[in-house]
């Protein structure tokens, strides 16, 4: 066998070691084991009921309602009880409210959300970075 060619297929058989060392190593960190089960069914009830319709989660859904990765620490287990399952009407609307939980739902979705509040994301979503008032033109 020629040098070049040896070259070659060494590169080859070193690239798929690595790349299902790679594919291992991220399937191994990455199994449910670790997250509660009432947080599962909370993310259950968080797709059932399409909060993602309106509401993002580590950026990700819709911009109408806010991101809720730091629901729980905003709020706490009772102000999410109470917040979902006596929901406040919307801001601007006369007549309409948020979506209302259940309290089984809402026990459950607070679990999810004290879930993320885990998961390490370099403090994600992000402050605003300046003062409003220093805006040239905002008063
Ligand atoms: C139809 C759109 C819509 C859906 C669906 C929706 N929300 Fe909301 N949500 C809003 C809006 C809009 C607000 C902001 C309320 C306001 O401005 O008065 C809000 C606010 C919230 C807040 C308070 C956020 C804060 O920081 O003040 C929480 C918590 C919340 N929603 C959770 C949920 C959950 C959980 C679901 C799914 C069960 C859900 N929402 C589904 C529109 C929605």
């Amino acid at each position: 066998m020629q040098l070049p060619l040896k070259i070659f297929l060494a590169t080859v058989v070193l690239s798929l070691a690595l790349f299902f060392f790679v594919i291992y190593d991220s399937m191994a960190g990455n199994n449910l084991q670790n997250v509660p089960s009432e947080a599962v069914k909370g993310k259950m009830v968080f797709q059932k009921r399409a909060c993602i319709e309106c509401h993002t989660v580590f950026g990700n859904g819709g911009y109408y309602g806010g991101d809720l990765t730091k629901a729980y620490e905003k709020f706490g287990s009772n102000g999410l009880r109470e917040y979902l399952t006596q929901p406040p009407l919307l801001s601007g609307a006369k007549k309409k409210r948020h979506i209302y939980l259940s309290n089984e739902e809402a026990e459950e979705i607070t679990a999810y959300f004290r879930f993320l509040q885990s998961i390490p994301n370099m403090d994600w979503p992000p402050r605003p970075v300046y003062d409003k008032k220093e805006e040239p033109g905002v008063k």
